[in-house]
């Protein structure tokens, strides 16, 4: 369930990639025996992109100092979401310092477009004169950067935010789930409804569009073929007039498609 970006960064690095099964700490451990002797980056999506679950990152440290490896977090999605004050997964753990990498993208909740990494400064100094993407790409635009800038300080200065975030994010939970769709393992605001079949889900997503309401309709390869479903994200600015409007429309569709009985 990485996000694509993840797998061609690998790709691009030429070093050689091992991959453990999704979330799955023995898993993991047991690469890490493996390559004890060798250097080791630990890659892993915070907040993954289309289930909405969260990396069990304790363990992911725990496991990176038993063996001697570094860590980078993908934060796209825990970033202005997670953490007491939007820092992110690390910040919700409470691990800021015991991750080597964290990287971001500015297209979420920072509502621009680019992205970031962040680490120990000899670490970026190498980065920047070693990554091929970002030397041979232009900078970000000044504006893309002034939005970015300005996202950050609303994250801080009004955190009232994250918390209807959070409201709307239970409040849509508890409706889906008490309609009858399957949600999956989700922990954040990314709420996806689990569908199973590529064309069920297309026409989900075309009935929803019909009631008013945008949502992205996610098949493989982002996701395993037959495991396709439709994937919901909410926002702060969302309102309960926004939120109502949303569930009484998956509550037709869902029921003309014969994904949820009465
Ligand atoms: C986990 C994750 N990483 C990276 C990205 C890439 O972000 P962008 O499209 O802004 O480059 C995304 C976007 O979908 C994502 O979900």
């Amino acid at each position: 369930m990485d996000h694509a970006s993840i797998i061609d960064g690998c790709r691009l690095s030429y070093a050689e990639v091992r991959k453990f099964r999704h979330n799955d700490m023995a898993d993991l451990e047991r690469i890490l025996k493996e390559n004890r002797d060798r250097k080791k980056l630990i890659a892993v999506d915070g907040v993954f992109s289309m289930e909405g679950d969260i990396i069990n990152l304790p363990d992911v440290v725990a496991l990176a100092k038993k063996y001697n490896a570094r860590i980078m977090v993908d934060d796209a999605h825990g970033i202005g979401v997670l953490g007491g004050t939007g820092r992110g997964t690390a910040e919700h753990f409470g691990l800021e310092k015991e991750v080597d990498l964290i990287m971001g993208t500015y297209s979420k909740s920072l509502a621009s477009i680019g992205g970031f990494i962040a680490g120990d400064a000899e670490v970026i100094h190498y980065i920047k004169h070693f990554a091929r993407a970002l030397i041979f790409s232009a900078s970000p635009p000044p504006s893309s950067i002034a939005a970015v800038s300005a996202a950050i300080d609303i994250i801080e200065d009004e955190p009232e935010r994250i918390e209807k975030l959070w409201k709307n994010t239970r409040k849509m939970f508890n409706g889906l789930k008490s309609l009858g769709f399957e949600l999956g393992p989700t922990e954040t605001p990314i709420i996806p409804i689990l569908v199973g079949d590529d064309l069920m889900a297309f026409k989900m997503t075309m009935l929803l569009q019909q009631e008013g309401v945008f949502a992205n309709v996610v098949v493989s390869p982002a996701v395993p073929s037959g495991k396709a479903l439709i994937r919901t994200s909410y926002m702060a600015t969302h309102t309960d007039e926004h939120l109502d409007k949303v569930l009484s429309a998956f509550e037709k569709t869902g029921r003309a498609l014969g994904l949820i009985s009465d």
